[in-house]
């Protein structure tokens, strides 16, 4: 059987999907950070226009160790109450489909205290109540930790964006569809067609 060069790039890139599968769930995780930010409950931020201080430390209440800690990423994240009827939103607690916290804040080294980032909230950050979730990155690029603003149920300490837009758009929704089950059964599916 002869290999076709569109054969070949299909095969590559289920090799580059399924490099981001990493089947890393939220409940195994230690919440062993401390995670705050500046909005009071119920505040309405403006997409845009306004601020919104994050702070986060590592709990050393706790006896879990962050030997292992390398980086953070800091997201937005949808609460409950703007998830109802959205699919494009889901929560997950398998991270690889996970859609409770599309937006990046910021990123960068794991550093145990005194961490600050103060965050204009992007002009199409659509309108919806949000929290903010800080996960801890190891070496080989898997969550190992996080510290949320808000209780395991989200409903403490939730704020508002008052954005221009109300639908997700852009890399947003691309990374809904790239990190999306049904994704990755196309792509074999046209394989089996092809071969
Ligand atoms: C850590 O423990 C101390 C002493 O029990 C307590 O005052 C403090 O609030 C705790 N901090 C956290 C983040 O739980
Ligand atoms: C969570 O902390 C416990 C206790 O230190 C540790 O045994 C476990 O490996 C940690 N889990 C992860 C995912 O790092
Ligand atoms: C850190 O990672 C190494 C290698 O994966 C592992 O052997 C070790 O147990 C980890 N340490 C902690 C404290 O989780
Ligand atoms: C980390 O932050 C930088 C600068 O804001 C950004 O360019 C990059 O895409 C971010 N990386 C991730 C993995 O979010
Ligand atoms: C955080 O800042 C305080 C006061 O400046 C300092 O004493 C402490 O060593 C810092 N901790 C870290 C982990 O940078």
């Amino acid at each position: 059987m002869e290999l076709h060069p569109t054969s070949v790039l299909l095969i590559l890139s289920c090799f580059m999907v399924a490099s981001y599968a990493h089947n890393v769930h939220l409940s195994t995780l230690n919440q062993s950070l401390i995670v705050s930010d500046s909005a009071t409950p119920g505040q309405v931020l403006k997409a845009g226009v306004d601020t919104l201080t994050i702070t986060w430390a590592y709990n050393t209440n706790l006896t879990v160790s962050d030997a292992n800690y390398t980086t953070i990423e800091a997201k937005l994240c949808y609460a409950p109450l703007s998830q109802t009827g959205r699919d494009d939103r889901k929560t997950d607690d398998n991270l690889d489909f996970d859609k409770t916290c599309p937006f990046d804040i910021t990123n960068g080294t794991y550093k145990r205290a005194n961490n600050t980032f103060i965050w204009t909230i992007p002009k199409d950050t659509p309108s919806a109540t949000y929290f903010v979730r800080v996960f801890v990155i190891n070496a080989k690029n898997h969550e190992i930790a996080y510290g949320q603003t808000t209780n395991d149920q989200k409903t403490t300490n939730l704020f508002q964006v008052d954005g221009v837009v109300s639908e997700q758009k852009g890399s947003g929704a691309w990374s809904v569809i790239g990190n999306s089950f049904g994704y990755r059964y196309a792509w074999l599916l046209m394989l089996v067609i092809i071969l």
